[in-house]
């Protein structure tokens, strides 16, 4: 199955609306009312704003300021008072929300378990008064590698009771990637597990801990605290590591939230860019709390009676903003799911569907692209009646996969909600409001109200209809990151200087290209940036090729992307080696496993290609682009006059 070219997308014509009868019923009800909202958050975002502050949110002091932007630094809701964690659990107590499910978890092996949210409410204080007696205060960073077990939402809502940010890293990051992360963030303590379930087997999380840790690794950690799961015996320092069952039992329920600024940190969390390590996106408190609040129950169309399952893994932003933060705020019930789909079972997404009458369902194209390939008997086996929205989210969508999740997932009934967004925006931008949004197979619509999108050209003109652009945001919103965690002028440099400000203008570029329809319609193109999308994970170049050249026989690598028919692109890696190094298989194949070593198993390339040199221009730049060529067997296409050496070109081309 091929991604959408430009040609193809332009020729996209087909229109769904929405149904009258899912219309009637939807918080926004029409394209009309789309319109009024977003003209109405145009001519005065921050009325705007306040407005739903003040109505979806409980606040224990007002602000003084609903925003002080100072470009490109921005607060919102500035000398406001609230917690995260009470607006996601306490103020549902004193309603008939107290016995609702907030948290259904299915585990892989099967097991499961359903929070309330007064028990919700119960295990979230036990672990802050935990992480109070291992010395965590207010004000101190708190690194999460855990697998998707309801701990990890306890935890990151922990954290926030007590004013300590989070900074979680995913499960599937190797111990070197952990260690960068924790050293970056100055974390005090690691929450972790044993282990987890993923496909059959036990990924270790506690070994990897022992690892980043070693020699000490990340000198500020200093206690360990260890979710019993998988039940694998692991070394337990003496002194550092503490079961989590042992001290939950050692403390009291009874932990008052407590007051925290808006633009306090909530929580810090790394991704990649092109240059550099990975960066800690910071959001704060107010405003993220605001923002994935009124996006989930708008572009969701979120009920008291939905029952939501978002498939994200709660260590990337999708699962902070709409596994917890969003559906929790909103008193809704979340689902969370540990497993994927696997030889021994691969009907499971549609088994949790059917068992828990799954109403919302948001998950990924390239999920959905596995999907297609396991078979429609699966899906068509099983009762899917109950589920009334479909999502997506982290790469375009091909329209052939959005066809199919309509046909057969939707049964033609559901509305695709297609979410353009990224860590650093903190919930959705480009969105469809289901009940008043017509959708259009591979489009993410229309900008979600107070949101000022654009597409313009590299000195901020807009650009003509269907023509190709830099996707921007010209104006502040409360959950947009609010710089690099200890490194504010890389925040300037990497996202507000890309398209320099101009008339006091300033324009937030975070590397997609886009183009708009004569109708308005974003149609996002991917990043123009040197990012790889590996199956909705961000991947920079140079990190796979700093893992690299880490190795003893590396000399020299460079990283591409390729189109990859399920998981969107996949790494291709060129490599030089030392001398007295010969490139063969077996040599390849452990390239491949240092890099899954050193970053996680996503980041493995998909090929290693040996080759003596690499395209060079006069100034020593790598020419990626006649590399992207070569990795998809295409003709070089453009000008290699820049090229050093030709005959480089002529040896790659041959596969040597
Ligand atoms: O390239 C865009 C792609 O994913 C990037 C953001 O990645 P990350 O920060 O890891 O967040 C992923 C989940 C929000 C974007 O720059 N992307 C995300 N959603 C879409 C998308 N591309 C096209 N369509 C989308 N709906």
């Amino acid at each position: 199955m091929s991604q959408p070219t430009i040609e193809s997308i332009l020729e996209e014509k087909r229109l769904f609306a929405p149904s009258q009868e899912f219309a009637q019923q939807a918080h926004i009800k029409s394209q009309q009312e789309y319109q009024d909202l977003y003209e109405t958050a145009r001519a005065n975002p921050e009325q705007f704003w306040a407005n739903l502050a003040e109505q979806e949110l409980d606040w224990f002091e007002k602000w003084d300021q609903v925003l002080d932007w100072n470009p490109p630094f921005a607060k919102w809701f500035v000398g406001g008072k609230l917690n995260i964690s009470y607006n996601c659990l306490d103020r549902h107590l004193t309603s008939w929300r107290k016995n609702k499910a907030a948290l259904i978890w299915e585990g892989e092996p099967g097991d499961s378990r359903t929070y309330t949210y007064a028990q919700l409410h119960r295990e979230v204080c036990l672990m802050a008064n935990v992480l109070k007696q291992l010395g965590v205060e207010k004000g101190d960073r708190v690194g999460i590698y855990l697998p998707m077990i309801p701990e990890a939402a306890i935890a990151m809502l922990a954290c926030a009771r007590i004013g300590a940010a989070h900074s979680a890293v995913f499960g599937g990051f190797s111990a070197e990637a952990l260690k960068t992360r924790l050293v970056d963030a100055e974390a005090k303590l690691v929450i972790t597990a044993d282990g987890g379930f993923r496909k059959d087997k036990v990924v270790s999380l506690k070994p990897e801990v022992d690892k980043a840790l070693a020699d000490n690794g990340a000198p500020t950690v200093e206690n360990v605290l260890v979710v019993q799961r998988s039940e694998e015996k692991v070394h337990m320092e003496p002194g550092r590591d503490h079961w989590w069952h042992d001290l939950k039992a050692g403390v009291s329920a009874d932990c008052p939230p407590e007051p925290m600024d808006s633009e306090d940190l909530l929580f810090i969390l790394y991704t990649s860019g092109t240059t550099g390590k990975p960066k800690g996106v910071v959001h704060t408190t107010g405003g993220y709390n605001l923002y994935t609040h009124v996006t989930l129950k708008w572009a969701f169309d979120l009920k008291d009676t939905d029952v939501y399952w978002c498939t994200a893994d709660v260590g990337w932003i999708t699962g902070h903003s709409y596994i917890v933060y969003g559906p929790l705020s909103n008193g809704a019930t979340t689902v969370m799911y540990e497993g994927a789909p696997r030889p021994s079972n691969p009907g499971c997404i549609w088994d949790v569907i059917e068992k828990y009458g799954v109403t919302i369902f948001y998950t990924a194209p390239t999920a959905i692209r596995s999907f297609i390939k396991m078979g429609e008997h699966h899906p068509n086996a099983r009762d899917l009646s109950s589920l009334r929205i479909l999502g997506t989210v982290g790469e375009p969508i091909n329209p052939e996969a959005w066809m199919w999740y309509h046909r057969i997932i939707g049964q033609e009934k559901c509305p695709i909600v297609d979410t353009w967004w990224q860590t650093e925006t903190g919930g959705f931008m480009i969105t469809p409001l289901p009940g008043a949004t017509s959708t259009k197979p591979g489009s993410a619509t229309l900008p979600f109200p107070g949101i000022m999108a654009d597409v313009v050209d590299l000195d901020g003109n807009p650009v003509q209809p269907n023509e190709g652009g830099y996707l921007v945001v010209t104006y502040p919103w409360p959950g947009m990151m609010r710089t690099v965690y200890g490194d504010p002028v890389r925040f300037r440099r990497t996202y507000w200087e890309h398209i320099a400000p101009k008339d006091g203008q300033y324009f937030y570029f975070a590397g997609d290209g886009a183009r708009k329809d004569e109708d308005g319609y974003f149609w996002i193109m991917g990043r123009v940036d040197d990012v790889i999308n590996v199956a909705g994970h961000r991947l920079g170049t140079m990190e796979v090729e700093s893992a690299l050249v880490s190795h003893p026989a590396v000399a020299e690598a460079a990283v591409v992307g390729r189109q990859n028919e399920v998981k969107g692109e996949e790494v291709c890696a060129f490599v030089t080696l030392e001398k007295d190094y010969e490139g063969h298989e077996e040599l390849s194949n452990e390239l491949k496993q240092h890099v899954a070593n050193e970053i996680g198993a996503i980041a493995c390339p998909g090929e290693v290609r040996f080759t003596d040199a690499l395209p060079k221009t006069r100034s020593g730049k790598i020419m990626r682009r006649l590399l992207r060529n070569l990795a998809s067997g295409e003709e070089i296409a453009g000008d290699t006059s820049t090229l050093e050496d030709r005959s480089v070109l002529d040896k790659l081309r041959g596969g040597s």
